[in-house]
């Protein structure tokens, strides 16, 4: 979508679309402590790139976003246009008329098919997980930038009304308004790294949401930090960052290791941040919207349920608390939505390239020729294709990637192939099933051990037997009897 050279354009004009209540009135009348604020207005000059904007207008190029200018309602009707394009392999939305919120715009569908990663990563769909695998052995650090668009807007305190954005409604047993394309952005109270994830965040109230942090995740183990030093733990909500950062949001990759470092390398330049207003964090310069706000230490309240990855529902439980400290945003800011629920949507999407390069990682630990990788649904099932040197090199590839759990493929079950099976052409790798597997022999089951948190069949909560087939041909055999079957010319007829 943009070429790797860096790092600002000229923006001959601030585009403003009419009716933005907050850009429109930006300080309250009367209000002498100033808890609305703009920026002073800017004259035409060098401004960090906006990767969300830049990305919206790659995905209309390609055909694969459509305005959307009827009105929509945000409960359910915007979701059910997500829904149906990632059956139908349609495009992404900007909804332009959103019922209840005047002058807003709602993004949806941003990673709604995996026709989206090309158009992302400015690359085919094949080097995609290995350009995820480039960014994440050679991540560029963040630069600082003393101001930046997504502070154009600054709201403290009450003003910090969080129902405004068209926060929507998604599936069916949903228990409310969910913002769902949120970066969370907080410092680690003991490394200080800026960790880095993306959680569901239910609105409770004006500026309180219920938050699905498990302890594994970076942000939760940063808080549940704070939370023994009895602090309350300021976290950044980030909306509109564009793909690099919400692609690195999802990296597998040790808490030592800066995610923004990784969306550095994806961009190829710095991410240009710039510090909250009052929270201990920075964020993209030129997002959309960014929440600001705390969470309370031990509070833990009723969340959900909500519809999840695994195309089930996370059930209601006592999640972690956070209290709303400010807003900022551009001035004419979209608001970023994404759908989660039956694979494959939004949420697998975004989540694949980064999925993908763990199993690929993890994989070379037991084949150093891993071809390819793939990883369907809620990543429960892995395909992986390697060039096999050893008779049962195939089987330490499966053990590498059903075994692996911390920050790693979340894998219940695992495909390995030959480079002539294409991974990512679901009929190729089941008829390496039907073709070139014994059960008996090729068929490895596993028993109950860590597996992925959401899988409503577990025994014991985020434990699950697994299985993996070796479906690679036998070394040293006569290859004929497993050769495909070919009509030449199929490339060359047309009708
Ligand atoms: C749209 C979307 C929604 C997600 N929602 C949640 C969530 O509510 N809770 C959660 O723990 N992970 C959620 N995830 C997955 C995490 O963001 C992902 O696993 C990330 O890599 C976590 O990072 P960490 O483990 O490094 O903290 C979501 C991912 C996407 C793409």
């Amino acid at each position: 979508m943009r070429s790797s050279s860096p790092a600002s354009f000229i923006v001959p004009q601030r585009p403003v679309v009419p009716g933005a209540q907050w850009s429109r009135d930006p300080v309250v009348p009367g209000d002498d402590s100033r808890a609305i604020r703009t920026a002073p207005q800017r004259t035409p000059r060098e401004v960090a790139v906006s990767d969300f904007r830049d990305y919206l207008q790659a995905l209309e190029k390609a055909g694969q976003l459509v305005h959307v200018t009827k009105e929509v309602s945000p409960k359910f009707e915007s979701a059910a246009h997500v829904r149906k394009s990632s059956d139908t392999d349609g495009p992404a939305f900007l909804f332009e008329n959103v019922a209840g919120h005047p002058g807003w715009r709602l993004a949806a569908g941003l990673y709604g098919t995996m026709a989206r990663l090309p158009v992302a990563f400015g690359c085919p769909m094949e080097q995609v997980v290995e350009r995820y695998g480039a960014a994440v052995r050679a991540p560029i650090p963040p630069q600082r930038a003393a101001e930046g668009r997504c502070q154009e807007v600054v709201l403290i305190g009450d003003q910090a009304d969080c129902g405004v954005f068209p926060v929507c409604v998604h599936s069916e047993l949903d228990a409310g308004r969910y913002v769902t394309a949120g970066v969370m952005i907080g410092r680690d109270p003991e490394t200080g790294i800026l960790a880095v994830g993306l959680q569901r965040m239910q609105l409770k109230g004006p500026r309180l949401f219920g938050v699905n942090m498990p302890t594994e995740r970076r942000v939760g183990r940063a808080a549940l930090k704070a939370e023994e030093r009895n602090q309350r733990f300021g976290v950044a909500v980030v909306l509109g960052a564009g793909p690099y950062v919400d692609l690195a949001s999802q990296a597998k990759i040790p808490h030592a290791q800066p995610k923004l470092d990784v969306a550095g390398a994806l961009a190829g330049r710095p991410i240009e941040l710039v510090r909250c207003k009052t929270v201990d964090a920075e964020v993209p310069a030129d997002a959309e919207i960014v929440i600001e706000g705390e969470f309370v230490p031990k509070a833990r309240e009723p969340e959900g349920p909500f519809g999840e990855v695994a195309g089930t529902y996370g059930l209601l439980g006592n999640r972690h608390v956070f209290e709303v400290t400010a807003v900022t945003m551009r001035s004419d800011a979209m608001y970023q939505t994404a759908l989660t629920g039956m694979p494959t949507t939004d949420n697998h999407v975004q989540g694949w390239p980064a999925i993908c390069e763990s199993i690929k990682r993890v994989a070379q630990h037991a084949c150093p020729e891993v071809v390819d990788v793939h990883a369907i649904g809620p990543y429960y099932l892995a395909i992986v294709s390697i060039r096999k040197r050893l008779a049962h090199e195939a089987r330490n590839v499966i053990l590498s990637v059903l075994g692996a759990t911390a920050g790693a493929p979340q894998a219940k079950y695992c495909i390995v192939v030959d480079p002539d099976v294409n991974v990512r052409d679901i009929n190729q790798v089941l008829w390496a099933l039907y073709t070139r597997v014994q059960p008996e022999t090729d068929a490895l089951i596993f028993p109950t051990m860590v597996g992925a948190p959401l899988d409503p069949s577990a025994p014991v909560h985020r434990h699950t037997s697994k299985l993996g087939f070796d479906a690679t041909m036998p070394l040293g055999e006569s290859r004929e009897r497993y050769d495909r079957v070919v009509v030449p010319g199929v490339d060359q007829v047309s009708w």
